[in-house]
């Protein structure tokens, strides 16, 4: 449903998600990583999604003869001789379709993943830290993937680890919160950062694949403001590991080559989305709207500039009780999203849903998806320091831009659909894709 529902415009518009595989290449005594490509965006105008180019297979450097003695050669060269199949036919549709008025490279890059992706699910810990998470509220994307990971039903789940490509450490960073720092009496991240260390070095001793890629080809989600943190303890360890983040905060060393940025969401109790998709853009009386607290920097400039002084600049501290927030939402033509205690904010993906352009006031934020989405298209950026602009900022957009920044934003509406169980382009789907090209982008050292 989630690739089809108002998407066939979207497709027949949209070339997408070509990735550019530029060579950054660490030497040999670097780790022995190789890192085999790196996608980066340019677009072009009238598409939401980032183009990029490919880097071709000769000019990749070759792989480094290095082995583990416990590793199965044939069984990693398979994976490898998979992937570089992969980037072949990703490769393929891209030069067949050189340019954005081409059909929809990306769907390219996405059956590829259809068809290879496997991800093996480590087996070790037990609930409640391990193997479940919150399925509900802000956190509620941690839960939600790892069910789906581990519920029986994706085929992405590898049966054995052999056969994947990338392993999922099955870690909830909210559940360790909730369970571990309770009563909350401290904010030092030692026990969440020890935990996490112990579950690494337990997997890694076990088995052969954390070595092997020197954890390149891990990775953990999580949605949780203090997930960052779990890096800080030991640097080295996690230099390679992939961090599926909803604080995403590069002031926080959040890395967009090698880590994910994800939306945070809040997931209500009971359902997956919002009751409805908001008005026609006619009919949205409010120019920009905002409601909520006043958490972080960006909040407090926000609220003091605007809040209760402008009819157009709708910004409100606490909303009347007898006023609903999505429905507002749902009649707004921009729809304010500032960062608050952290980066990431439900407020994007709620204004999406309700077909509300979001204009994102953030320092330092990676955008969710943005290695394959182009932001710029369908939504607009306010710097924490032009917050008392945005009257002007917004006022210069001409009623036809924003007619298309709207549809735009339906375009991308599947991107953040979250479905139970995952369908083609939706928002674990996306994950798991940000996941898939970083893949791409590595090869495990096997010997040739
Ligand atoms: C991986 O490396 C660590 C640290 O060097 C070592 O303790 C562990 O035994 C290694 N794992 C395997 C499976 O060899
Ligand atoms: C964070 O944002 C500020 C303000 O835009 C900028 O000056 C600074 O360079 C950014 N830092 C990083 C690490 O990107
Ligand atoms: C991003 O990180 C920087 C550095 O830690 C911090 O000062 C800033 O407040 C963070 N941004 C948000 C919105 O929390």
């Amino acid at each position: 449903m989630a690739a089809s529902s108002g998407s066939n415009m979207g497709f027949m518009l949209l070339p997408v998600l070509v990735f550019t595989f530029l060579i950054v290449y660490l030497s040999p005594s670097n780790q022995n990583i190789n890192i085999v490509g790196f996608f980066s965006s340019f677009s072009k105008p009238n598409n939401i999604y980032a183009k990029t180019n490919l880097v071709s297979e000769s000019s990749q450097p070759s792989p480094s003869p290095i082995l583990l003695p416990s590793q199965k050669k044939r069984g990693i060269q398979k994976i490898e001789d998979g992937l570089a199949r992969a980037r072949a036919a990703i490769r393929e549709a891209y030069e067949s379709y050189p340019t954005l008025d081409g059909k929809f490279c990306g769907t390219r890059s996405h059956t590829e993943m259809e068809k290879r992706f496997k991800i093996w699910v480590y087996r070790e810990g037990e609930l409640p830290l391990v193997h479940g998470g919150p399925v509900n509220n802000i956190y509620g994307i941690e839960g939600q993937f790892l069910d789906e990971m581990e519920g029986g039903k994706s085929h992405f789940a590898a049966s054995h680890p052999d056969e994947a490509h990338t392993f999922l450490l099955p870690i909830s960073v909210a559940y360790i919160i909730h369970y571990i720092y309770r009563p909350l009496v401290t904010y030092s991240r030692d026990e969440l950062q020890r935990l996490v260390q112990d579950y690494v070095g337990i997997v890694a001793h076990k088995y052969p694949y954390w070595n092997r890629s020197k954890g390149a080809d891990h990775f953990l989600v999580s949605c949780h403001d203090w997930a960052p943190d779990i890096s800080g303890a030991n640097p080295d360890l996690y230099k390679n590991f992939i961090r599926v983040l909803c604080n995403a905060n590069t002031s926080e060393r959040f890395e967009p080559r090698r880590d994910v940025s994800i939306p945070e969401i809040n997931i209500p109790v009971g359902k997956l989305g919002p009751p409805d998709k908001g008005l026609p853009p006619s009919k949205r009386s409010i120019f920009a709207f905002f409601a909520g607290g006043a958490h972080g920097y960006i909040r407090k400039v926000l609220l003091e500039h605007w809040k209760d002084k402008d009819d157009e600049i709708q910004v409100h501290e606490y909303l009347d009780k007898k006023k609903n927030y999505f429905k507002l939402m749902g009649q707004s033509k921009f729809c304010l999203c500032p960062s608050g205690y952290e980066v990431a904010s439900p407020r994007v993906v709620t204004a999406i849903q309700l077909g509300c352009v979001p204009v994102t006031i953030s320092d330092n934020y990676t955008l969710p998806f943005s290695d394959v989405l182009d932001w710029s298209k369908f939504s607009v950026h306010v710097s924490s320091q032009k917050i008392p602009d945005i009257k002007t900022i917004l006022k210069k957009i001409t009623f036809k831009r924003y007619l298309l920044l709207q549809r735009r934003v339906i375009q991308v509406q599947r991107h953040f659909e979250l479905n139970r169980p995952a369908q083609p382009y939706d928002m674990l789907h996306m994950l798991l894709h940000s996941v898939w090209l970083r893949r791409l982008n590595i090869r495990v050292p096997y010997q040739s």
